[in-house]
């Protein structure tokens, strides 16, 4: 079975096709980062304009790689929700359109599920049942994974999501958009003990997240020292390891409640060194394996989906009803695939 997937909920338009004998054929990417980068964030209508222009050349592009035309795909797999409205549903019309054309089933993938499922690309990939780190710009999730849409949320973020509070700290320190990638080099050259920034929520029971305490003591850090430049560095370092150690208590936590042997961190954040460093250590002090995705499928891109849509309709999962994008969509919510809803 090979599928298309097809990325559009924010600003990356990802378009890739799994083959499920050969594994991931092709993959392309385009990022409007640069699009976005002079308003310091995703500008809605400029995204969903800007995934009307690429979507199609990238299609042509992996199937010319993969060596395919469109009248070898079995089905079109492209992001349903969560994510911003009017992006979704580029992917959403053009994924059934093309189905409709070819006479093939267009799933609606999660785009949460397809971040966890990232990890299962690689080589030697995780095994079911495994418990989730899902860390992005719009969602810090632990998540039981008991299998393919077999998910219990154990905690989530009250407030900014991992990815938001990089983002943000990168702002206030007149870091460029998007901010985890800027803020992992500048601490990169900071001096470790200067500060020491609150791992929130960590001192009570449960497995929520909340980060906005961080912003607000990061923006105050940044204006004690706004005399001083060679701070930022510092405060970037203390700024990542609180986060860093924040998710290493709660994975901690996590594990001994789910007593699951397995960690699978995945999204955006989880390309963070520090954060990997941080977790892989945590694995070695209890015997869990922990996987990552590749660098590449941290952020949003095509394979993911493409890969989530292939297990979902090869596990009998049917073509989802047109338009049916979720712009706010739990993870809680997924099924079983091929059960109903
Ligand atoms: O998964 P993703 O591409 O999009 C969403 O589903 O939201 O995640 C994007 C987020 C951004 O907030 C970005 O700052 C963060 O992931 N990110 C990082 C790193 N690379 C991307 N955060 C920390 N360290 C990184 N190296
Ligand atoms: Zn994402």
């Amino acid at each position: 079975m090979r599928v298309l997937g097809i990325e559009t909920s924010c600003d990356e338009t990802g378009v890739a096709i799994y083959d499920g004998t050969r594994g991931l054929l092709a993959h392309a990417l385009f990022s409007q980062i640069e699009m976005h980068q002079a308003y310091g964030g995703v500008v809605p209508e400029l995204a969903s304009r800007d995934h009307v222009r690429r979507t199609l050349p990238l299609m042509n592009s992996v199937l010319a790689e993969s060596g395919l035309t469109l009248a070898d795909l079995d089905g079109i797999a492209y992001t349903a929700g969560p994510g911003l409205i009017g992006a979704l549903l580029v992917g959403a019309s053009v994924a059934h359109g093309l189905a409709f054309g070819l006479g093939i089933p267009a799933v609606g993938v999660h785009h949460m599920e397809a971040h966890l499922l990232a990890p299962m690309l690689e080589a030697s990939p995780p095994a079911f049942p495994f418990l989730a780190l899902l860390v992005s710009g719009g969602h810090s999730l632990l998540v039981d994974v008991a299998g393919l849409g077999r998910y219990t949320v154990l905690g989530e973020s009250l407030d900014d999501a991992a990815g938001e509070a990089f983002d943000k700290a990168a702002k206030l320190l007149g870091l460029g958009y998007p901010g985890g990638p800027a803020i992992e080099r500048l601490a990169a050259g900071g001096r470790s003990g200067r500060f020491r920034f609150p791992r929130p929520m960590t001192d009570r029971p449960g497995l929520d997240f909340s980060f906005s305490g961080l912003k607000t003591y990061t923006a105050t850090t940044v204006r004690a020292h706004a005399a001083e430049p060679a701070a930022a560095a510092d405060i970037a370092l203390a700024f990542s390891e609180a986060v860093v150690d924040t998710f290493v208590i709660k994975c901690r936590r996590a594990l001994r409640q789910s007593g699951r042997h397995t960690l699978v961190v995945a999204g955006g954040v989880s390309a963070n060194r520090m954060l990997r460093a941080g977790l892989d250590a945590l694995g070695l002090e209890t015997g869990v394996k922990v996987y990552y995705p590749a660098q590449q499928f941290c952020t949003d891109n095509g394979a993911m989906v493409a890969y989530a849509g292939y297990l979902r309709l090869a596990a009998g999962e049917t073509a989802s009803e047109a338009y049916a994008v979720r712009p706010r969509w739990s993870l809680a919510e997924l099924g079983v695939p091929g059960a109903a809803a």
